[in-house]
Formats: C-alpha cells, structure tokens, sequence
C-alpha cells in the first residue's frame, strides 16, 4: 500500500527544480537564469534543539531520510538551526554534543545508522545533512530558529527578542554571517530566514525594522545568491505594519516575507461549533497580517514557513481550521513549509525520544504517519499560477477536506485528483458556475441528488451564493426556492447537492452548530498552467 502510494507521488511531481539561484518578480520566487516561476514546497525538518543535529538520524540513515522527503513530493526542506552552534559551540563532536546532554540512547543509534557522523563537528555534520537533501535534488532554507539550542518557542525562554537572555543581536548577526558565507557555493541552498518567531516583552516595531535591516543587508552582502526571508512579530503571525512603512532594504530582488498560521488560541470546542465564522475570521486575521504583502503596488513573494496538524486527527480546532487554511493557501498559490518533517526528538524539552504527533514521519522515521493527508495537500504541491504568461486564467474547484478537486465525469460530476480536474469560468457571488469556454454550467440537483452540468444556465438552480460567512459554502436555489449546497459524498466520491449545513434559509450562519460544514466547503482555485 505505502509502495503504490508513494509510486503515485512521484508520477504527480512538479518536475524538479531549476537552474539556480533563485530571486523575485513581484511576488513570485523565480529561478533568476530562466525567469521561470519556482514554487517552495517545503517540509520543515528540526535541527535546533540542544543535540544541534538533525532529529531522526539516530533513527534512519541520512540519505536515506533525504530521499524520503523528495519521494512524498516536498521539493526544499527549511533546516532549522541554533546561533550558538556556530558562535560557540562549532568545534564541538557529534559524539560530544549528544553525551553531554545525556543522550547516549542516541549516540547508539547514530552509530548504528549514520556512523560516519559521530566524529564530525556539529557544523560538518550540518553540511552533511544539506549535501544530503542537495544529492536528492531537495533545495535548502536555513532557518535561524533559536539562540540557545533548545525547544522553541515560549515569551519568556530567552530567545524571543533582540535583547532577550540569550538574544544578542551581534551574536546573531555574526552568526547569520558565517552561516551565509559557508554556503556560498551550495546551489541548492536557496536563502536564509533571520529569525524564527519573534516575540515576547521586548518586541517593538522600531527594533524590529533597526535589526531586520541589519540581518538582511548582513546576509546580502556575504551571500548575494541568497533569497532573504524576513519574519514579522507575535511568533510570526503579524507583518501588517509593513502597509504603514516598508521595511527599507534594498535586496535586488532577493527579499521574501514569511508568515506562520496555527490553530494555537482558539478551543477545539469553539472550532467545531462555529466552523463557518472562524473560518471566515481566521483568513481575514491571515489576508490582513501578511497576505496582503502578495498584493499592491509592491507585492512580495510570501512563504507560509510554519502551519500543520496533529496527524492523527485527534484534535478538531486542527482538523477544521486545515481546511480553511489549505483553501487560502491554494487560491493565493503561496509558497510554504509544513509544521514538519520529523516523526521525534531526540530531546525536547526535558524528554527523550519525544514523538512529533505534527510529523509527516511516525515514530521510527519508517512510515508516513499518515498519508491522506499528504494527499491532501496535493493541490498547494502543484504549480497553479505562472507570472506573465499570456494564457488565460481558468479556475479550478477545490474540496479542502479531502484535498480532492471537481471533476466531470462520463455520468457524474465526481471528485478526484488535481491533476484532472475541470476547468470552470470565474464566478461571481450570485452568478453562474460555467464549464470554461462553454455556455454550460453546474446545476443545483434535488436534496442528496447528484449536482448537474445544465445548459441552459438562466435558472435560479445555477445562481451559486455563498450561503455562509466561511466563503467557501456554495448553494443554490432548488425549485421551491430552498438554498441547497454543494458536498462531496464521500463513499461515491461524487458531487451531490444537499442541505446547506449551519446555515439558516436567510443565510445567516447558525451562532452554534453540531454538523461539519467542510464536506461543503469549495474553493474556485485560479490557475493558468
Ligand atoms: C574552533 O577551533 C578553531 C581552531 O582550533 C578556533 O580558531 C575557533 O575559534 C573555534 N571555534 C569555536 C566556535 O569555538
Ligand atoms: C571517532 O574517533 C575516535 C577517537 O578519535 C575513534 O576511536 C573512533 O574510531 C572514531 N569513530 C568513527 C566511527 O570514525
Ligand atoms: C451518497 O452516499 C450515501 C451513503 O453515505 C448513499 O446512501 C447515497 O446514495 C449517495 N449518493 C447520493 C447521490 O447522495
Ligand atoms: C429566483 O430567485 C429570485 C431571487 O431570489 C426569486 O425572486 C424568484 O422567485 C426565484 N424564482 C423561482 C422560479 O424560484
């Protein structure tokens, strides 16, 4: 099953990467030889926390992890890393970094499965991971994630702000130094993030822009290749006072924004009970914080550098707001990283062998913890908008729940792979939904009938509304004037038309609600590949 299911994977890659370096058009990350659009599609992978080493090679064989990564379809990985490894604490060994947090378990089982890395410095044994990726054809972030090697990330751990503890702002910007002076000649490593998460008492606006400025211009000059990634404030959920003053570097084309969407905050119960509204809110909280940077005058590319769930499933703020999240990612067709790669720590906070329920890996670095929903992100893998291209733009209907797209099928419209999906018109809040460069459309069909492709497209039953505060809630009005909704059915796998779920008639969301909406919500996805 895990066999066919990876085959799979890799018949559906996006053809790999490029010639390099990468640089900016607009907001688009473009491989600066050709012009051609790259698009990041990243797995986070930890290697900042006190063993300064990536997690998982006490587990599986380096290489071997690498080509994981290309086989289930990431195309870069955003390797973290602590300042200090390389201010203080580079010349240490492997063997020397792990026994001196205790953690001889894993010392064992480096030397049963990467044994060449025990005696390389802490710093060689990084190069060695990238030289990894960089063999399996996998680009390169590297991200500052922490001063102090350790778990990140709390308001009061040291590592928050230019000045925290364990922050000091020239340790920081020397280390940003050597790092992007020791990779100037690894193509594949495509650019450098200044920090990860900033936050916590100290954090201000005009310190922000003082050392953001500073970091960036630091990395420019040692390593003009690189692509600079730039983080905002309040754990990277906020870069809107970007829209008051810019940031005030000149990078030649090299500038990116990152942003960081969990749903940390909001009780699961709450998700569950007003999925529409919370929706609704958390993409305006994300179009205001930082996608607004893809648009205006002077847009930028934008990397959603951290988002991601408890693969198992158990945690429903999670399983509601993916949706919601997947839905935003796929329309704007933004770069990103998942919240991550590595199925364990070798120590985290005070634990050994600590499982990552967030990681595509399981416990053992063996299996994908869980692999529909690496389908589910199918969409946001592909390519979907090219910049300056003279073809025009189509629109694809997207199913974020189960990462399926609508297709038309010989007798049912049904819901399928990306790769096949129908191409459909624009669609107008109100308006019809039309088959491209058909006058034909989608019809509402009777209550848990399947939805139909009409011809004539003047009824009130091919008038699609969003019937709910989500925007991604698409009915129609039956014969008797009754708002219907599209959802997918699972068992057929097609698209039926059915009662719209926490809504009223009047279209007004219900203020709680115990039904699901997701199996109704739909995205048009614009693309012109
Ligand atoms: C590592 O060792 C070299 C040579 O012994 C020394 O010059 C350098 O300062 C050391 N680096 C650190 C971070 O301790
Ligand atoms: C690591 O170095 C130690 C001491 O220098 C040596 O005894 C050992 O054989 C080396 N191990 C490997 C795997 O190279
Ligand atoms: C949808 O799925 C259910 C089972 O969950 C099935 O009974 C029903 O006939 C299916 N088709 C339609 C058009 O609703
Ligand atoms: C179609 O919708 C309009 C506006 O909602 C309504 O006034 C009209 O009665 C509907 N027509 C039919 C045939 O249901």
């Amino acid at each position: 099953m895990y066999k066919i299911l990876v085959q799979l994977l890799i018949l559906s890659l996006p053809t790999l990467c490029c010639s390099l370096p990468l640089s900016t058009s607009s907001r688009w990350i473009i491989d600066e030889p050709t012009g051609a659009r790259v698009k990041l599609t990243c797995a986070n992978w930890a290697a900042h926390l006190e063993p300064m080493l990536a997690e998982g090679l006490n587990k599986q064989p380096a290489a071997r992890i690498a080509r994981h990564v290309a086989e289930i379809g990431f195309n870069c990985v955003r390797l973290t890393w602590a300042t200090y490894m390389f201010t203080r604490f580079a010349n240490l060994t492997v063997a020397q970094s792990l026994t001196g947090v205790g953690l001889e378990d894993a010392v064992e089982g480096i030397a049963a499965n990467n044994p060449g890395f025990l005696n390389l410095t802490v710093v060689d044994a990084q190069r060695a991971v990238v030289e990894a990726l960089v063999r399996e054809g996998v680009m390169v972030v590297l991200d500052n994630h922490v001063s102090q090697p350790m778990w990140c990330c709390g308001d009061h751990d040291g590592n928050g702000f230019f000045g925290d503890k364990y922050f000091d702002p020239k340790e920081w910007l020397r280390g940003l130094s050597t790092v992007a002076k020791l990779y100037k000649d690894t193509s594949m490593v495509i650019g450098m993030s200044l920090r990860n998460e900033l936050r916590g008492d100290r954090q201000n606006e005009a310190d922000w822009y003082k050392y953001m400025q500073e970091g960036a211009n630091t990395i420019h000059r040692e390593n003009p290749d690189f692509l600079v990634i730039v983080s905002g404030l309040y754990y990277d959920t906020n870069l809107g006072f970007l829209k008051a003053k810019p940031l005030g570097v000149n990078l030649n084309n090299k500038l990116v924004y990152e942003a960081h969407w969990y749903a940390f905050g909001t009780p699961a119960d709450k998700w569950a009970a007003e999925t529409n509204s919370l929706c609704a809110a958390a993409a305006r909280t994300a179009r205001d914080n930082y996608v607004f940077l893809t648009t205006g005058d002077s847009p930028f590319p934008l990397f959603l550098s951290e988002f991601g769930i408890d693969q198992r499933g158990v945690n429903e703020a999670d399983n509601r707001y993916i949706s919601c999240l997947l839905a935003v990612a796929a329309e704007t067709d933004i770069d990103w990283a998942l919240w991550t790669f590595q199925g364990s720590y070798m120590l985290r906070e005070g634990t050994l062998n600590l499982e990552e329920v967030y990681g595509v890996n399981d416990l053992n670095w063996d299996r994908p913890r869980n692999p529909a929903f690496l389908d589910r992100l199918q969409l946001i893998r592909q390519l979907n908008q090219e910049p300056e291209t003279n073809r025009p733009t189509y629109y694809i209907m997207f199913h974020p729940q189960s990462g399926q797209c609508v297709q038309i099928g010989k007798t049912n419209i049904i819901l399928a792979n990306c790769k096949t999906a129908s191409r459909w018109d624009q669609h107008q809040d109100g308006g019809s939904i039309k088959v491209a460069g058909s006058p034909r459309c989608l019809g509402v069909a009777g209550d848990a009938e399947a939805a139909r492709i009409f011809d004539d497209c003047s009824s009130n039953g091919s008038k699609w509304k969003y019937v709910s505060s989500s925007g991604l809630h698409l009915g129609a009005q039956n014969g008797e004037g009754k708002y219907l909704c599209l959802e997918r059915n699972a068992s057929e796998s097609t698209l039926v038309t059915k009662k719209c779920l926490c809504v009223g008639d009047n279209l007004v969301d219900f203020p709680t609600c115990a039904d699901n909406p997701q199996v109704q919500w739909f995205k048009l996805v614009p693309a012109n590949v």
